[in-house]
């Protein structure tokens, strides 16, 4: 997998790739990053990269032609490359489309700033828009390391063990049975006496009810949606 970020703060994203899991990806050749910035692109005397927008409104947006040259330039580098901008006004980004998109080869992640992207660009690029959740960040490049990272550990061969795959939250739309270590008892408070017996049938039985019981708990909306519910 490549990522692409366009971006004109390299430095929030590129920092996230330099520890842990997303840097031994890295290192396998699982994945491979880079960088575009449209300052790079501008035809101007200042290398502006924002403007005013048409009609009032408050706020800047980042220029149509740096980006737009800069996703032409990439696009005919990259034919197959697979366009995702980040946005608060997408549809909501979830653990389906980390999986989906995981199986790509080429993502481009481009990154507004300022109040945001001139709609042509959006319209002439984008296969998909995309909001990490209700409310705004200051761009897109928080948003686009999210999504990086919940696509990466979709890789086969990113993570250590691939079974934590199966068993973590959202699969069968519930959040993931709680989870212990030893001492089996801590700060007076024992883990499920099931968890000590070792039958793993009786293990997973209890999770899997857990798992139900979290989800109606936290997340009454997840669970209504949820096969466990019948
Ligand atoms: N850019 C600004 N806010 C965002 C959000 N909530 N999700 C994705 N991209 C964004």
């Amino acid at each position: 997998m490549k990522f692409t970020y366009v971006t004109l703060f390299e430095n929030l994203i590129s920092p996230y790739f330099e520890d842990s899991i997303l840097k031994k990806a890295i290192e396998k050749n699982l994945l491979s990053i880079d960088f575009y910035n449209p300052r790079d692109y501008t035809k101007n005397k200042h290398n502006k990269v924002d403007d005013y927008q048409a009609g009032g409104g408050a706020g800047l947006l980042l220029n149509a032609q740096p980006l737009f040259d800069t996703l032409k330039d990439i696009k005919s580098k990259n034919p197959n490359a697979y366009f995702i901008f980040p946005a608060p006004a997408g549809k909501p980004f979830v653990q389906v489309d980390a999986k989906r998109l995981a199986k790509k080869e080429h993502i481009v992640f481009v990154n507004g700033r300022y109040e945001g992207i001139d709609e042509r660009v959006v319209e002439t690029y984008a296969d998909e828009i995309f909001s990490i959740g209700d409310y705004v960040l200051t761009g897109g490049e928080l948003a686009s390391t999210v999504m990086s990272d919940a696509i990466s550990r979709n890789i086969s061969g990113v993570l250590g063990n691939e079974d934590s795959l199966e068993e973590e939250s959202f699969e069968n739309k519930l959040l993931e049975a709680p989870s212990f270590t030893k001492p089996t008892i801590f700060e007076n408070k024992s883990i499920p006496s099931e968890f000590l017996k070792g039958n793993h049938g009786k293990i997973s039985n209890l999770k899997n009810e857990m798992a139900k019981l979290k989800t109606k708990y936290f997340r009454p909306d997840l669970f209504s949606r949820s096969d466990a519910r019948r």
